[in-house]
């Protein structure tokens, strides 16, 4: 009997002591201290992050799309996330919520009650957006409509379910440093600011170990299967477009086949197509210059 009583005593030490190691971080409002939010730039951080392509309602068109409603659903090898109503409506979505409040869940993937989010909200992209982007982010969406619709639970099996589990997610896999390295210009910065960061493409076009963490280095953007179970996300090292081909992709949705976006990528498109096409080209340049070190 001893015995069984010392491993369950040091069982539940070892997993106090996990739970404590992968507890949720936050920051205090002083990381955000003295930033003037620029609702123009916001906008801008909100299109490139396309926060709307998951948290509108399914198919929302138009202003349709401003309305953050929730309700999508993303299967997963874990089980099948509900995208949460994020509008202004204090009760059913983030209207009460401060600027802190969104880094917080945006860089650390931890919510105001102080639990841990799921990767399903691309906080491994999002990571790496600055607190002047937040800021502004944040200004910018509190000027979106208010919903009332209530968020769904999410349908996700066991020990997913648990959001402690997450913890040990984020200390494999919770990275803010940037894949591509070297000596970048200006163009390849804000490429890379928009592939990595807030464009979270790698989301979908890097493939993922057992665990559901991107693989980096010769992996990087080199296609993934679709969790969804149809087809694949391309793979982006190979692909032979010029950078020109790539912007015309990005505005128009036209492959050099004269095919057009599909599936989830068509969102994207839209998205980028709502941005100057500088950072377009900036995009496109980055993806020619893959494979990554
Ligand atoms: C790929 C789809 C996807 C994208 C893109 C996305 N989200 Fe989410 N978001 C989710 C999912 C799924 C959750 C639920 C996470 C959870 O319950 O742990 C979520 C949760 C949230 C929450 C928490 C809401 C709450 O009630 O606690 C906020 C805030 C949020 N997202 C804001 C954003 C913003 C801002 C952007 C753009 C910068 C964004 N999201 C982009 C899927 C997405
Ligand atoms: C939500 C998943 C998703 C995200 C995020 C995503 N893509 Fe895609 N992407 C796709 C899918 C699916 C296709 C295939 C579209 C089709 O077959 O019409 C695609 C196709 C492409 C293609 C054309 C490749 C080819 O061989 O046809 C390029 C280029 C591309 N994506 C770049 C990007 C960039 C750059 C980003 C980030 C700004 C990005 N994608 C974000 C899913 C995604």
């Amino acid at each position: 009997m001893r015995w069984l009583i010392s491993f369950v005593l040091l069982a539940l030490v070892v997993g106090a002591l996990g739970l404590w190691l992968t507890r949720p971080g936050t920051d205090g409002p002083e990381v955000l201290a003295g930033l003037t939010p620029d609702e123009t730039h916001g906008e801008t951080v909100f299109i490139a992050a396309g926060c709307a392509s998951c948290h509108m309602a399914k198919g929302a068109s138009g202003e349709g799309k401003l309305v953050l409603t929730g309700g999508q659903s993303f299967p997963s090898p874990f089980g099948t996330f509900k995208a949460p109503n994020i509008s202004t409506s204090p009760q059913a979505g983030i209207g009460d919520w401060a600027a802190i409040d969104m880094w917080n869940a945006l860089h650390h993937g931890t919510s105001p009650e102080g639990a841990h989010y799921y990767p399903a909200l691309p906080y491994g992209a999002y990571i790496r957006m600055t607190p002047q982007d937040v800021v502004d982010l944040h200004a910018y969406m509190m000027t979106l409509p208010a919903d009332e619709t209530p968020s769904q639970a999410h349908d996700l099996s066991f020990p997913f379910s648990i959001r402690a589990s997450v913890g040990a997610w984020k200390a494999l896999f919770l990275r803010d440093d940037w894949v591509m390295t070297g000596d970048l210009d200006d163009q390849l910065l804000r490429g890379r600011e928009i592939v990595e960061g807030l464009g979270h493409c790698a989301e979908c076009h890097t493939p993922r170990n057992a665990l559901g963490g991107l693989k980096t280095g010769s992996d990087w953007l080199t296609g993934a299967p679709n969790p969804a179970g149809r087809g694949t996300f391309p793979d982006l090292v190979e692909l032979d477009w010029s950078e020109g081909e790539l912007v015309e992709y990005f505005t128009s949705g036209f492959t050099p086949e004269f095919d057009s976006a599909g599936g989830h990528m068509a969102l994207v498109v839209e998205n980028l197509a709502a941005l100057p096409v500088e950072d377009r080209e900036a995009v496109a340049a980055y993806i020619a210059a893959l494979p990554v070190e």
